[in-house]
């Protein structure tokens, strides 16, 4: 069997109508915002952060309620972040359609995206959980505080892993530790166990991000989003982080450099990225994923109970390293 059909056997009628009721609030009467809704759910995305949740809220007691409303949320909060990341990367394509932004523009998405954040705050207040929605609020200021760190290391000349961690750490494994931590309190996990779901949840995020990022040195029709796009945003990722720090190559760093003042050429890009794959800047950043991996792997063989859920968390933490797309 497939990761996603191993990751879905224990939760395929809850996660059935999770899409249920997550489509039904994306649904809106007439108008403009409207047509912006059904393009977006048009295309519903791999549900990873909705799984995690369902997925740990049974483990640790039982899908209630108030946990549909939190994976409502959350996705929501992921579906808003979205929708503003291809405004602020300037992005085309999305979940291999059109981006909001390249049907309508960016007075549109910008609008949408707020539209859309709302209403996730909307369902987690339904969790009537002073907790959840502490979360979901503290989670929005991570996410936003994570691109703007992005954003203002463009203009640092310092190129630093650290510096790279602590991004995704804040762009996107919190989102996964949010899910993580929810899903084990919503099920009635004991604090100690809600705390190694948290860490849990950032090892997924983490390594879910770095997969990303190598994605976009190759060439791929599956992913259905831009490859090759960092560079020019100005962003430098682990795999060529790695590369130049460890060689030091001036003529790369020069290179480096103009990545950083968005003054770097296609035929550049094409030349850093072979560098990086010479340099082993790929294998490196697959050897900290599976670093990431073997965290992961601890937390699913101490803390997970039910069997059915360690092999779903065991195909959701293979494929957030092997996942193609
Ligand atoms: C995209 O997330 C944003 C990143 C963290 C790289 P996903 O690739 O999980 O998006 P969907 O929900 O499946 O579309
Ligand atoms: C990552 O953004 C996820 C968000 C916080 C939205 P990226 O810009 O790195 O991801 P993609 O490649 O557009 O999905
Ligand atoms: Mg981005
Ligand atoms: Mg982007």
């Amino acid at each position: 069997m497939d990761y996603l059909s191993l990751i879905k056997e224990p939760i395929q009628p809850e996660l059935d109508e999770f899409v249920r009721l997550f489509d039904k609030s994306l649904e809106h009467p007439d108008g403009l915002l409207s047509q912006a809704l059904t393009h977006i759910r048009q295309r519903g995305g791999k549900r990873m952060r909705p799984m995690l949740i369902l997925l740990l809220a049974k483990n640790f007691g039982q899908i209630t309620e108030a946990t549909y409303h939190a994976a409502i949320g959350l996705e929501l909060l992921h579906t808003a972040s979205l929708v503003h990341d291809d405004v602020v990367d300037e992005s085309e394509e999305r979940r291999g359609q059109a981006s909001v932004n390249a049907v309508y523009d960016n007075k549109v998405s910008v609008l949408v995206g707020d539209y859309i954040l709302s209403t996730a705050l909307l369902h987690v207040s339904f969790t009537h959980s002073e907790i959840i929605v502490r979360y979901l609020a503290q989670l929005g200021r991570t996410l936003s505080d994570g691109e703007i760190l992005q954003l203002s290391n463009i203009q640092n000349r310092e190129i630093s892993e650290t510096v790279y961690y602590d991004i995704i750490k804040g762009k996107t494994a919190a989102l996964f530790e949010a899910c993580a931590a929810i899903g084990a309190q919503a099920g009635g996990a004991v604090e100690d166990d809600v705390l190694a779901a948290k860490k849990f949840g950032q090892n997924l995020g983490i390594i879910f991000q770095i997969r990303d990022d190598i994605f976009d040195y190759f060439d791929s029709r599956e992913i259905g989003k831009p490859t090759g796009n960092d560079m020019a945003e100005g962003k430098l990722t682990l795999p060529v982080i790695h590369a130049l720090n460890t060689t030091g190559n001036e003529e790369m760093l020069r290179l480096a450099r103009k990545v950083k003042m968005r003054d770097i050429k296609p035929d550049e890009i094409v030349r850093l990225v072979a560098f990086t794959k010479q340099n082993g800047g790929i294998e490196y950043a697959d050897r900290r994923m599976w670093d990431f991996h073997r965290e992961g792997q601890t937390f699913i063989e101490t803390r997970i109970t039910k069997p059915e859920i360690k092999r779903a968390l065991q195909a959701y933490l293979d494929f957030v390293i092997e996942r193609k797309n």
